[in-house]
């Protein structure tokens, strides 16, 4: 998988894609991450990227012109409709989806390649969003000041499900909301820590008796932060 990073603000993203599982599956092959100044798509001779709203207002607005630039340059498309097969463009916005396990699952299935606009300012021009975005996502219903750290959430979520991305040694199977629920507690040695015990069951070896213990802690800690997700669950 390919994911292109558009942003006005290239150092913010610095190494943060060097450690722990992004920096394996880099080194591995199963991902290159590029990030892109969108200045650099602007043709104008002072590098705008952004210029006051139609109709007034507080604020800059993002400019289509360089954004419009910078994907035609990575995906050898002009608009949407042309785009290869299997490339997503997705603009970080509080306005857009919000974020979910499910979509993180559908965008490291079906993409091979993934093109981030990080969105600044007041906002970015509509028609991005009208001819190039393909996913509009949020990460929650507050606002940051950018899109940036957005992008590094939704990376880091998708990469870590590329297949091979974990390694054997670990899988996303078990993590929360991959079966509806939040995950269970863990525990490591010591089995006593400041008078801390770990649950019994935990050191019985009894494997069923473990899962049907972790399932029903998973369920318990489902039940009292988050009620929501047991709605309309069947099973
Ligand atoms: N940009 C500003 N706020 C955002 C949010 N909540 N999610 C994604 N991008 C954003």
């Amino acid at each position: 998988m390919k994911i292109d990073v558009l942003t006005i603000f290239p150092e913010f993203f610095g190494q943060v894609f060097d450690f722990g599982i992004i920096r394996r599956a880099k080194l591995a092959g199963i991902v290159e991450i590029n990030v892109h100044d969108i200045r650099e798509f602007a043709a104008d001779k002072h590098r705008m990227t952004d210029d006051r709203p139609f109709g007034g207002g507080d604020g800059m607005v993002m400019k289509p012109e360089p954004i419009f630039a910078a994907v035609e340059h990575l995906t050898g498309a002009a608009e949407r409709a042309e785009y290869p097969a299997a490339t997503r463009v997705v603009m970080l916005s509080p306005q857009g989806r919000p974020l979910s396990q499910q979509i993180v699952r559908e965008l490291a299935e079906d993409a091979v390649q993934i093109v981030i606009i990080c969105g600044r300012y007041e906002g970015v021009d509509e028609r991005v969003n009208d001819a190039l975005v393909t996913d509009e996502i949020s990460i929650g219903d507050y606002v940051l000041s950018g899109g940036e750290p957005a992008a590094v959430v939704l990376t880091d979520a998708i990469v870590r499900l590329l297949p091979e991305a974990l390694g054997s040694e670990t899988s996303a199977e078990n993590d929360s909301f991959s079966n509806g629920l939040l995950d269970c507690p863990h525990y490591t040695r010591p089995a006593e820590f400041r008078g801390m015990k770990v649950p019994e069951v935990l050191l019985s070896g009894d494997h069923a008796e473990i899962e049907k213990w972790r399932r029903e802690m998973a369920m318990q800690k489902t039940k009292k932060v988050r009620p929501d997700l047991l709605e309309g669950e069947n099973g």
